[in-house]
C-alpha cells in the first residue's frame, strides 16, 4: 500500500504516519516465501541418459561450448572435444547475410588427471565479427562435421537493451535438467547466461571422475553450443585432491572453459571483466588470493576506475560465495572479500553482485557495512542508495540438494529468501531501467516467483527497494 491522498497538517497526524513507517521500517526483515516444495532428494541423472548422449559419427565433436572471446563483444571463443583423434582443429563460419565461409584456427589441449586422460579438447577464438549478427559455425572437419549459430550482441552503447540469464550451481541431476529447460522456455528469452559458478560437480564422485566433466560438457551443449555463458570458478572448480596427486587447483575447468582474460589486463582466467551490449560485467574468483597486493586486488583496484557509466551504465558482478546470506549454509564464507571490496562497489556505484554456491534463492536489499574500524563497534548493515543489490542465484538444482536452514529471524538486509530451485534474468531495458525475474522450476515456464524494477545506481539512483515498491 502506498501514502496517497491529501497531507495531514495536524502535528499528530505527522506523528502518527512517522510511527507507522517506523513500524514498517522495524519490522522489515523482507520476505521469507511460504512456498514449500515438495521434499525429494535430487539426484543426478545416471550415464545412460539421453541428456549424456554423445554424438553420433567418427570422431563426432561434443560439449561443443562458446563464450565472449574479447572485451567488447566481436569475438567468440567457440570450444569442443573430440575422441577418437585430434582431428580438424578449425572453425568454418558465416554469417547470414553474406554467405561467405571463414576460418578460425584453434588449439588441442589434453590434461590427464589421476587415471583419467582427457578427449582433445579444442578452444579457437573467432575474432572480427560484426556486432548484432546471426553467424552459423561448423566444427568437426573432415569427420563428422556439426552445425551450430550464434547471435552476436550488439555494439557496446548505454541504451541498448539486452537481457541475461543467470544459472548458478547446476550440476547433472534431474533438478538441473529442469533448470535448464526453464531457461530455455522462459519467454523472456536470455541471450547470454551469467553463470556464478560450479558447473559439474564432478569432484562428488570417487577421485573427481573425471567423466562427470564430459558428461555435463554433452548436456549443457544445447544452450551454451547456441549462445554464450560467461563462465565464474566456484570451489567445485578446484578439483584440488593432494590425497591422488592433484595438487594443481583448477585443473579441469582451466583445460576445457576458456576465458577472455587477458583482454581486460587480468592474468590469471578466474578474474576478468567484459562489456556486453550496455552492461559492464566483473568476474571475480572467491577461491583466489584478494588480499591486499594480490594480482586479484590489485587488477580489481585498477579495473573499477575504467568502468565508463555513459558507455556501460549497468555494471554487474559475479562472484561464487555470496556476501550477504541468510542460509545457514556456507554462512560467512564471503565475508573476507566483502572486507576487501565493498567499499569499492559502494564508491563505484555497482548495480547488483550475483553469488551462487548457496543452493537456494535470496535478494538483498541495498545494503552496505563498511563503516567498521576495528575499534568504532559500527558493524551492522545499513540501508544505502549507492549499494548493489545482492542475489544468491545458487539454485541451479545440483545434487547436494536445497539448503533449507535460514537465520531467524530474517535479517533487515534481506528482501526475499527461499529453498527452491530455479533461475534469473536480467532485463536492460535502457540506460536507467531493468527488469529482474526469479523463476522457480516447480511453476510454469513465464511464472515469476520474485522480480525487481532496478534503477540504474549512475543514472537514476533513486530508491528502488522493495519497501518503496511495495
Ligand atoms: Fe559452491
Amino acid at each position: 500500500m502506498g501514502l496517497r491522498g491529501s497531507f495531514p497538517s495536524s502535528s499528530s497526524s505527522w506523528v502518527a504516519i512517522i510511527l507507522v513507517l517506523n513500524v514498517v521500517v522495524m519490522c522489515n526483515g523482507g520476505k521469507t516465501s511460504t512456498f514449500v516444495r515438495k521434499v525429494e532428494k535430487t539426484v543426478d541423472m545416471p550415464l545412460d541418459s539421453d541428456v549424456f548422449q554423445i554424438p553420433p559419427g567418427y570422431n563426432a565433436p561434443q560439449q561443443v561450448h562458446i563464450t565472449q572471446g574479447d572485451h567488447f563483444g566481436k569475438a567468440v571463443i567457440v570450444s569442443w572435444v573430440t575422441v577418437d583423434e585430434p582431428g580438424s582443429s578449425t572453425v568454418i563460419y558465416w554469417s547470414e547475410n553474406s554467405k561467405e565461409k571463414k576460418h578460425a584456427e584453434g588449439k588441442i589441449h589434453t590434461y590427464k588427471f589421476y587415471n583419467y586422460t582427457s578427449g582433445f579438447i579444442h578452444h579457437a577464438t573467432i575474432i572480427n565479427l560484426k556486432f548484432n549478427t546471426k553467424y552459423q559455425y561448423v566444427v568437426g572437419i573432415g569427420h563428422t562435421p556439426r552445425q551450430f549459430w550464434f547471435i552476436t550482441p550488439p555494439e557496446v552503447g548505454p541504451d541498448v537493451p539486452y537481457t541475461f540469464g543467470l544459472i548458478g550451481d547446476l550440476g547433472q541431476s534431474f533438478d538441473s535438467n529442469k533448470t535448464l529447460t526453464h531457461y530455455e522456455l522462459n519467454p523472456q528469452k536470455g541471450k547470454t547466461v551469467l553463470f556464478v559458478g560450479d558447473l559439474s560437480y564432478a569432484d562428488n564422485y570417487p577421485n573427481h571422475d573425471n567423466v562427470r566433466w564430459d558428461t555435463w560438457g554433452r548436456f549443457v551443449e544445447r544452450s551454451v553450443a547456441y549462445q554464450p555463458w560467461i563462465w565464474t570458478a566456484g570451489n567445485h572448480e578446484l578439483d584440488f585432491a593432494p590425497e591422488i596427486g592433484e595438487t594443481k587447483p583448477f585443473k579441469p575447468y582451466t583445460h576445457r572453459y576458456h576465458v577472455p582474460y587477458k583482454a581486460s589486463k587480468s592474468t590469471a582466467p578466474f578474474w576478468y571483466s567484459i562489456k556486453r551490449a550496455s552492461a559492464y560485467i566483473i568476474v571475480l574468483s572467491s577461491y583466489s588470493a584478494y588480499g591486499k597486493y594480490t594480482p586479484q586486488y590489485t587488477w580489481l583496484e585498477e579495473e573499477l576506475p575504467k568502468v565508463n557509466r555513459a558507455e556501460t551504465p549497468w555494471l554487474i558482478v559475479l562472484t561464487h560465495s555470496p556476501w550477504y546470506n541468510s542460509y545457514n549454509y556456507h554462512y560467512m564464507e564471503g565475508e573476507t572479500m566483502r572486507v576487501m571490496f565493498e567499499a569499492w562497489f559502494v564508491k563505484y556505484k555497482v548495480d547488483v553482485v550475483f553469488a551462487g554456491h548457496v543452493h537456494a534463492y535470496e535478494r538483498s536489499e541495498r545494503v552496505s557495512n563498511i563503516a567498521y574500524n576495528v575499534v568504532n563497534g559500527i558493524c551492522t548493515p545499513v540501508r544505502d542508495q549507492s549499494a548493489p543489490v545482492y542475489i544468491t542465484i545458487g539454485d541451479g538444482g545440483n545434487l547436494e540438494g536445497l539448503a533449507t536452514k535460514m537465520t531467524e529471524p530474517q535479517p533487515e538486509y534481506s528482501a526475499y529468501r527461499e529453498a527452491s530451485f530455479g533461475h534469473a534474468t536480467f532485463d536492460i531495458k535502457n540506460r536507467t531501467h531493468a527488469y529482474y525475474s526469479w523463476h522457480r522450476n516447480h511453476d510454469g515456464y513465464a511464472v515469476e516467483a520474485d522480480s525487481m524494477w532496478f534503477f540504474n545506481r549512475y543514472w537514476s539512483p533513486v530508491d528502488d527497494s522493495t519497501n518503496s515498491q511495495s
